[in-house]
Formats: structure tokens, C-alpha cells, sequence
């Protein structure tokens, strides 16, 4: 059933006071302050060094959507919830709302981008450590089961050596490699990230078969000799003739008869399709010079371009598509 429109408006423009909630008490430190055991907010507001007044009236306002238990004025997790909002674990999402608070900054700024037609910040560089952090392990928060979805429905027995382009956190190549033992993977990624790569594969012990690379996979060379190539969310930040020059040197660092697989949130052919995808697009609008949300067929032409053929698609969870390709022929 269609949803009533006035109220389908009225979600639309007060959802983001949900979402300034939740984001301002994840970077103040409120969840992980409530996992020591249950407050109230005075106990909890100069514990934290804040007014207890503000604090309380956030609190309940969690409470009210189930994020938090409250019982006459003592609050704590709601069990649910927890493991997502608590740092560290195989389901947090701590840093990945992180990451979206800082990107909050750059979505009030919208009009001015709508009028410059520039972005409000670049989502590359630079970036002050602790953004960066939280940027690269909020990608780990987001790729932890998608990797391990991707793992489960491509089959990479028979390769041998991969290259994770832009590989962030390494989540995807640590992911394959745990799977797949015969694998050896490098995460390529700029010099400032590769040391947060590296963290995370000594925590998974992969030292030996999982390598870091540093460099810009825009100018520095990939290498050679690699039987797969996995290119996770590293288009939509791209403008149309970066990605079609990245592509150009996937296939140079790929043997004959390679396979790419770009994994992205794809739009369809209407672009409007699914919606979290036209949504995306305007993330990178607000952050990128000129990236956006791809449709699946103008990255398979742009693949085609490079020299890949034999494309086929794969879905993969919420929204994010698989597109596999193998490399041709040199001509
Ligand atoms: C959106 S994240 C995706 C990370 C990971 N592939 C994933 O799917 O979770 C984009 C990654 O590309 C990296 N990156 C962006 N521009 C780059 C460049 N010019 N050279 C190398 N890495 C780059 C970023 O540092 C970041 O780790």
C-alpha cells in the first residue's frame, strides 16, 4: 500500500532529528559509558561532562526509539541494540556512525553546492586522523557481512593472487583469505590508511598471506600479475574519466583472462532505482568534485572500454551489486 503522502513528508523532513540524536551521543561517548551498567542521566552527565538537563531530555528521546531502556529515570542499552552501538565488536556500527556525524557537516551545506556546484568538502583528502579512522573502520562496520555474503556466493577457489583496490581496512581481503587458504591478497590503499589495513590483519594473524600496498591507484602503478581484482566502492567517488582510466589499469595488472569484480551500489537504468542509491549519489555530490552513484550499464561499458567481457551480475546485500567481468585478450 502507498504510504499516505502528508505523512510520508512529514518523515522526510524531520528525519534528520532521529539521526542528530543518535549520531551527537554515539561521538560523545553515551553508549559506551552506558554499557559500564545503568544511570541516570545526572551520574551519566558528569561522568561525560555534560548538562544533565540536555542530556536527559536526549536520553528519553532514545528510550522513545527503543535504542534505550529507561526505568524511572535510569537508563541502559536496550539488549538489541548493544552489540550494534557498543565499539569493537563483529556488529558494531560505532564507527560508522561516526563517520556519518562528520558527514553531517557536509549535508546542511548542500544549498551551497546546489549553487557552486562544488562539493561542501573532499571525501578523500584531507582528512584529520581521527575522521579518517572513523571513515575507514566505519567502511570495516559496513563490509564485515556483505564480504562474507560476497565470499559465500563467488567462488574463489580457483584464484590464487588478489588485489583489493582501495581495499580501506583490508575487511573484504581478510574476509577472503580466512575463507579461501590458498589466496594471497594485497590491500592497496593511500599511505595514510594502509597502517589502519595493517592493524586489522595482525588482529586476524593473516601477516603472511594478506600484504599492504601503499599508493594513489590513480598514478602510482598496482602491480602484475594478479588472477582477481576486487574493486569495492571506490567508483562512486570517482568521476566518469577517473574510473574509465582505473579500470585501464585494472586490466594492465591482471594475467590474460582475469576477472574484475566492481561491487557498488548500482542504480538501475532509470537512476531512480533503488532509492538508497539516488540517495548515495547525492553523498558523493556533497563530497566528491565528481563522483555519484553508477548505473550498472554504463559500468559495464566503461569495463567493455577497458577490454572486459563475459560480465555477469551478482546482488549482494542492501542494495550493493557485483559486477563480474574477465579480462580479454590483449589486442
Ligand atoms: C569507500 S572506501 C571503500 C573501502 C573498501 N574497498 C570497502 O568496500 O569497504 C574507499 C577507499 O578507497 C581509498 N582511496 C580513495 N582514493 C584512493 C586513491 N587515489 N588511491 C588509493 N586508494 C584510494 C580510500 O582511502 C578508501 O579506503
Amino acid at each position: 500500500m502507498k504510504a499516505d503522502p502528508q505523512q510520508r513528508l512529514d518523515e522526510l523532513s524531520a528525519g534528520y532529528q532521529n539521526a542528530v540524536i543518535l549520531l551527537t551521543a554515539n561521538h560523545l561517548g553515551v553508549f559506551p559509558a552506558l554499557a559500564a551498567g545503568p544511570r541516570v542521566a545526572a551520574d551519566l552527565a558528569s561522568e561525560l561532562g555534560l548538562d544533565a538537563r540536555a542530556l536527559e531530555t536526549t536520553l528519553l528521546a532514545l528510550a522513545a526509539e527503543g535504542i534505550l531502556s529507561q526505568a524511572r529515570g535510569t537508563f541502559c542499552l536496550a539488549p538489541d541494540f548493544a552489540p550494534l552501538l557498543l565499539p569493537g565488536g563483529s556488529q558494531s556500527r560505532a564507527s560508522i556512525m561516526e563517520h556519518n556525524y562528520h558527514l553531517l557537516r557536509r549535508w546542511v551545506g548542500l544549498d551551497e553546492v546546489l549553487r557552486t556546484g562544488r562539493p561542501a568538502a573532499d571525501t578523500q583528502r584531507p582528512r584529520d586522523g581521527t575522521q579518517l579512522r572513523a571513515f575507514i573502520c566505519g567502511m570495516a562496520d559496513i563490509s564485515r557481512q556483505s564480504s562474507e555474503e560476497v565470499a559465500r556466493k563467488l567462488d574463489l577457489s580457483p584464484f590464487n593472487r588478489l588485489l583489493d583496490v582501495g581495499g580501506g581496512p583490508g575487511t573484504a581481503a581478510i574476509t577472503f583469505a580466512l575463507r579461501y587458504p590458498q589466496l594471497r591478497c594485497v590491500v592497496y590503499d593511500l599511505p595514510e590508511v594502509v597502517p589502519i589495513a595493517r592493524e586489522e590483519i595482525a588482529r586476524a594473524k593473516l601477516e603472511e598471506r594478506v600484504a599492504t600496498v601503499a599508493g594513489d591507484f590513480l598514478e602510482d602503478p598496482l602491480g602484475s600479475g594478479f588472477d582477481i581484482l576486487y574493486v569495492s566502492n571506490i567508483i562512486h567517488s570517482q568521476s566518469v574519466g577517473q574510473t574509465a582510466a582505473l579500470f585501464g589499469r585494472c586490466r594492465e595488472a591482471l594475467v590474460a583472462g582475469g576477472t574484475v569484480v566492481v561491487k557498488d551500489f548500482f542504480l538501475d537504468d532509470s537512476r531512480v532505482e533503488p532509492a538508497s542509491a539516488a540517495r548515495f549519489s547525492v553523498n558523493m555530490l556533497v563530497g566528491t568534485a565528481e563522483g555519484k552513484s553508477y548505473t550498472l550499464d554504463e559500468t559495464r561499458e566503461l569495463l567493455a572500454d577497458a577490454g572486459f567481457g563475459d560480465f555477469r551480475v551478482v546482488t549482494v546485500a542492501r542494495a550493493s551489486a557485483l559486477l563480474v567481468g574477465r579480462r580479454g585478450p590483449s589486442a
